[in-house]
């Protein structure tokens, strides 16, 4: 995304200033699926990565279960919005909230959605605790978004946050990296280590319940990053 600020270390800085201006402006000439995620996609490698995840969430929601009910979701970097219409049109949320940072993100889907009242989209950033969410949600998904949290404080602060928006017994899906090791990747992701994940979700009173890695060599953008999923719930 550096293309947009004249050399590598000046995006560096403005993404650590001001992330979500940084969203913004990415935003005003990349708001389709293929290049939110990269301009260098084709659409089919779009569309296989969308592919892969949707499978994934509805393996790990189906595991134990004959049917699938996600209930009230919230989705959280919603960006152009596909996961909102996953979880709204085929997985058939009770309502799907969407929450993004940017202006013009969340603008652009509360328009789309104003004449459904079973979505709303509001700008918020995950990082800030909005107590009107505490206890509202069956599922949170978080895809291609927890990464882009540099700062080790706000990323724990995030999901501090889920663990509060989480109804009892309810299932946070996570896309992420959870490899051996966590890295600082380019200008906007840090990639943590599974057992990084798993130490601050046990700070949390959280526990993982499922783990889903994918064998795709254009898991992300940078060498390394893999799109894969985790999710998390309360400890029981
Ligand atoms: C790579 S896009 C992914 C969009 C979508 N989840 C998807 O998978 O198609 C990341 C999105 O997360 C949003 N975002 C990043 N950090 C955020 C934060 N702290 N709070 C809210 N939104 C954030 C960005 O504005 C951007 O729209």
């Amino acid at each position: 995304m550096s293309p947009l600020y004249a050399t590598p270390e000046e995006a560096y800085a403005a993404y650590r200033e001001a992330p979500q201006t940084f969203f913004e402006r990415y935003h005003e000439d990349h708001f389709d699926e293929r290049s939110l995620i990269s301009p260098d996609w084709t659409w089919y490698e779009t569309k296989y990565h969308y592919n892969l995840v949707e499978n994934g969430i509805i393996d790990i929601l189906g595991q134990g279960a004959t049917s699938i009910e996600v209930g009230d979701v919230l989705d959280v970097g919603s960006g152009t919005g596909h996961w909102i219409d996953f979880y709204a049109k085929i997985m058939e949320a009770r309502s799907v909230t969407g929450v993004d940072f940017s202006e013009l993100a969340s603008q652009a889907l509360s328009r789309r959605y104003e004449a459904i009242d079973s979505i709303r989209v509001e700008r918020a950033d995950i990082t800030v605790r909005r107590t009107g969410f505490d206890a509202s949600f069956d599922l949170i998904n978080a895809i291609g978004v927890m990464f882009h949290i540099v700062d080790d404080r706000l990323w724990r602060q995030a999901l501090e946050n889920f663990a509060g928006y989480l109804r009892p017994g309810g299932t946070v899906i996570v896309g992420g990296d959870f490899g051996d090791e966590g890295e600082e990747l380019g200008v906007m992701r840090r990639t943590r280590s599974l057992a990084q994940w798993e130490e601050t979700l046990a700070s949390l009173g959280l526990e993982t319940c499922g783990l889903k890695r994918f064998d795709w060599a254009k898991g992300g953008i940078n060498p390394g990053l893999k799109n894969n999923l985790l999710a998390f719930r309360h400890r029981t």
